[in-house]
């Protein structure tokens, strides 16, 4: 969605905001914008539609300095995008100026009524009532006071929003506030210099010293520091936590894509993952930040994931696990339908957010929900200090560091791997598993990290996924086919090729195919098909045969050396002998690649896909 940055301090503002806001490119976006005050305190406003580097073009040559700014990366919602619907916004009189992150579910009736008050509207926005607002809470209270007019403006907006205020009112000032859950707003503390932004990459660069606005907060930022209080301006404290991320995560070295490093980071992100979790001596798994004791588990009376995307998806595979190892019933919904649906709640139930971002609008609804009816509430979360991690019960973090490409990677295999781990977990907490089992279990998850090393390494020197890539990159449409265990690998692995290559791609439960998805099936349909050595093989096969059979091609992921398999097959994808549990993890990383290179044949912007953002905050 939206991506804000904002700076106050000596240095140029106008460069920090406009690198912060390069940082913020993953998030998807149609237009950009920045304000700054000049040595003057004049405001100035620079928007354009399209690419960041056609508004950075406008500053290559500009020498004068700015001691503060606020930029923005827009993903439009209301208002198609151009510049004039871009931000920052500006009141009638120039004085002050809005970025936003969020929708004003009201602003139809906001702006009438600014309009009967004689206020011009320039834009299609529902932002740019936020900027007039402003003004007019500032004009009519005859207050000199900047912060309570955006105090009082933010009292009438309804819907869920984060802003940051920059005025030749209050200059060397920013004023930031968050409410409800339209995407985090972090203030990052530096020496005499302060930064206001969407996401923590934008700011990474220079400090890892940070504070969260929760819901109803507001910031009044200085170079000196940052004064908070609550939606009735009753002072709060807070203090800086530190990030533990490293700036150079969040570069993407001399690979040619965020995505691809990501993919090939997986080794280290999932030893990352495991790190502290497991002791296999003591035959323990750790989760110390879920704060639930053995006594909730064994009361637990069932399981609700909720998560959207290919977080559900990993939701999926979660339920298996959970199932398996606890005996609990697992339930998982999309955030998006979770609420609507008077889901049957009680305290005895474990509410599981996954959100790599944690700040998914729809997962956070349905957390919120889920705390309403008194469930016990946790999350799986990548970023640190993120709304989802602060307002659940416990929270099991990723610890893979910021993940950049827009087409998760290495987050969704560390939400498997945690989902793994909870049901191990559970299991040893409730009694359901034995001493031998979970030895069993750990050891097992403890080689993951090298096996996905070893896979990436093989796809590496085998060039398979480039050939496969190659023969088939011009069709337009691909089906995956998975059962069990691999079944949400085929949906996730579907859901890759669509978003950054643009070929429309089904996942399917191979058994369901002949229901329907087999009347697609001819010889311009290539079938990705995750047929390892387990259970279901032999189920495997017989969907093999059946698109063979209808003149389809099929790319199999197949266990090594499994001949037979290979020779039924137009292309095989060898994965290594792994214990069943994480064979799904192991063919999830071939799929990456897969759509990985099929996106870099047909030429598409692999990191900012169409119409994507990395983190949707808006319903
Ligand atoms: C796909 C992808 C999305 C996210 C979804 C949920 O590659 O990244 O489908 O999984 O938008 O995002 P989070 O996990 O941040 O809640």
């Amino acid at each position: 969605m939206c991506g804000i940055a904002g700076y106050v301090g000596p240095r140029n503002a106008k460069t920090v905001v406009l690198e912060g806001l390069k940082r913020l490119e993953y998030r998807g976006y149609d237009s950009a914008g920045i304000a700054f005050l000049d040595q003057h305190d004049l405001l100035h406003i620079a928007r354009v539609k399209g690419r960041l580097h056609n508004l950075t073009d406008r500053f290559r040559n500009d020498l004068d300095s700015a001691p503060a700014a606020i930029g923005h990366t827009r993903w439009a919602t209301h208002g198609v995008p151009c510049e004039k619907n871009a931000h920052p916004h500006r009141s009638a009189d120039g004085e002050i100026a809005v970025v936003h992150n969020g929708i004003v579910e009201n602003y139809q009736e906001l702006r009438s009524q600014l309009q009967g008050n004689g206020y011009v509207f320039a834009s299609d926005t529902d932002t740019e009532v936020i900027a007039h607002l402003i003004h007019y809470n500032w004009k009519s209270r005859k207050t000199s006071d900047l912060v309570d007019a955006v105090r009082a403006t933010l009292r009438k907006l309804k819907g869920s929003s984060a802003i940051v205020v920059l005025s030749t009112l209050r200059p060397d000032t920013l004023i930031a506030a968050r409410l409800g859950n339209a995407g985090g707003v972090v203030i990052g503390y530096g020496e005499n210099e302060m930064y206001v932004a969407s996401d923590i990459p934008a700011i990474l660069k220079h400090t890892c010293r940070v504070a969260f606005l929760e819901n109803g907060e507001l910031a009044v930022v200085t170079p000196s520091g940052a004064a908070y209080s609550d939606s009735s301006g009753t002072p709060i404290i807070k203090h800086p936590v530190k990030i533990e991320w490293d700036a150079a995560a969040a570069e993407k070295g001399s690979f040619a894509h965020y995505m691809l490093k990501e993919i090939f980071e997986q080794e280290q992100s999932l030893t990352d993952t495991l790190r502290g979790r497991i002791d296999i001596s003591r035959n323990q798994v750790r989760l110390d930040m879920l704060n639930m004791t053995d006594s909730v588990a064994r009361r637990l009376s069932g399981v609700t994931i909720v998560a959207c995307g290919s977080s559900y998806y990993a939701g999926l595979l979660g339920k298996q696990l959970i199932e398996r190892l606890t005996g609990l019933h697992v339930e998982v919904d999309f955030g998006s339908e979770f609420r609507y649906r008077h889901p049957v709640l009680d305290e005895n139930r474990l509410v599981l957010a996954i959100t790599q971002s944690g700040e998914t609008t729809d997962t956070l609804a349905a957390l919120e929900e889920a705390r309403e009816r008194k469930a016990f509430t946790a999350s799986i979360v990548s970023v640190v200090g993120s709304q989802a991690a602060r307002v659940s019960d416990g929270v099991i973090y990723m610890q893979v560091g910021p993940e950049i490409g827009v087409a998760t990677t290495k987050a969704f295999t560390a939400s498997l791997v945690d989902l793994y781990l909870l049901a191990v977990f559970l299991g040893t907490a409730r009694g359901t598993l034995d001493t031998n089992r979970r030895a069993e279990l750990i050891r097992n998850i403890a080689t993951l990290p090298r096996l996905v090393g070893k896979t990436l390494e093989s796809m590496q020197h085998s060039g398979v996924i480039e050939a496969v890539a190659s023969k088939y990159t011009d069709r337009a449409n691909f089906l995956y086919l998975g059962r069990g265990l691999h079944y949400p690998i085929a949906l996730e692995g579907a859901l890759k090729l669509k978003e950054i290559s643009y070929i429309h791609a089904e996942g399917y439960p191979a058994g369901e195919m002949k229901h329907g998805p087999i009347a697609l099936i001819d010889e311009r349909m290539p079938t990705v098909v995750i047929a390892p050595k387990d259970s279901l093989h032999e189920k495997m096969v017989s969907q093999i045969e059946q698109v063979k059979a209808r003149n389809g091609a099929v790319i199999a992921l197949a266990t090594q050396d499994d001949t037979e398999t290979a020779h039924k097959v137009d292309d095989v994808v060898w994965l290594l002998n792994a214990p069943e549990m994480l064979t799904p993890i192991l063919a999830a990383i071939p799929l990456q690649l897969l759509a990985y290179e099929i996106a870099v044949r047909r030429g598409t912007d692999i990191d900012h896909p169409r119409n994507l953002a990395k983190s949707v905050t808006v319903e």
